[in-house]
């Protein structure tokens, strides 16, 4: 198809950008980004699950949500490829299709160059690398049945500045397992493309979270000083842009990289 027929007047803007109706999955989504994007989806009309290891976790963010969106939880560890599959199978028996997958679980381990264990290599990269194309290809069915030509379906990677500029910590596999998930966004995009799920990465700079919190409350203001807009982000930023990738809107954006840096990147 060379292009299709709706001619510019017949424009509706809150639908292309809506997201109403459609399933989704974050990933470590009872926390932190994950939290900014389930809470964006949720609120725009999506059904959406959130998984991790922390039950409660999770079901304090459904209370928080209460009537304002449909948030529900499943509890799952993405260390291995058992883990990812069994999240899967839990989604398979609720969800007949899944049309947005946001792969945003995370782990981090800062140590001396000298003293860096291989433990912390094996826990971040089985979580921050294995899980997203474990999970991602265990999900591949389920989201080509949510696809379609005009509307394909998601998977939205949350990479990292840190992947693209040298971190400023010594944190040796955080830094290249989120160069390897910029990668592995190409990578799989171009597998599926042909089934029509599109797969992008978003790269965050600074957002308060859980893994942030002691970096934040250390270097408090100077975070914010090196971020050329001068502040680190807000939910709004993170819920935006995820909200724009998962909407008709943008649906022709695949295998991107997107900072949601205030500049960081794009400046140096
Ligand atoms: N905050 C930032 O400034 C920033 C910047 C760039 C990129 N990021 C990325 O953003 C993502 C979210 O991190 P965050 O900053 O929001 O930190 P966070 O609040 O610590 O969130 C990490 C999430 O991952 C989940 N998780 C960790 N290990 C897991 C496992 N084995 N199985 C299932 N879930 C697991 C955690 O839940 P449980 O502990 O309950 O399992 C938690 O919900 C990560 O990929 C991180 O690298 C963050």
């Amino acid at each position: 198809m060379l292009s299709n027929d709706r001619a510019p007047g017949d424009l509706d803007v809150d639908d292309l950008f809506s997201i109403r109706g459609k399933c989704a999955l974050v990933t470590g989504g009872g926390s932190g980004i994950g939290w900014m994007i389930a809470n964006g989806y949720a609120r725009a009309g999506a059904r959406v699950y959130i998984a991790s290891r922390k039950r409660a976790e999770l079901d304090a963010r459904i209370a928080e949500l209460g009537e304002a969106g449909d948030c529900r939880a499943i509890e799952a560890d993405l260390s291995s490829e058992a883990g990812c599959n069994a999240l899967g199978d839990e989604l398979e028996r609720r969800e007949p299709k899944l049309h947005i997958l946001v792969n945003n679980a995370g782990a981090n381990w800062g140590a001396p160059f000298a003293e860096y264990p291989e433990s912390a290599w094996d826990r971040v990269l089985d979580v921050n690398v294995k899980a997203v194309f474990a999970l991602t290809r265990r999900l591949t069915p389920m989201l080509e049945r949510a696809a379609c030509d005009d509307d394909p379906a998601r998977v939205v990677n949350v990479g990292s500045v840190d992947g693209i500029n040298v971190p400023a910590l010594q944190t040796w596999a955080y830094g290249a397992s989120k160069a390897a998930v910029h990668h592995l966004t190409r990578m799989l995009a171009r597998e599926l493309a042909a089934r029509r799920i599109t797969v992008n990465a978003v790269a965050p700079g600074p957002f308060q979270s859980r893994m942030m919190r002691s970096t934040l409350e250390r270097l408090g203001d100077r975070v914010a000083e090196l971020v050329p807009l001068g502040r680190i982000g807000r939910p709004d930023d993170m819920a935006g842009v995820a909200i724009f990738l998962a909407s008709r809107a943008g649906a022709f954006v695949d295998a991107a990289l997107i900072p949601v840096d205030g500049g960081i990147t794009g400046t140096r």
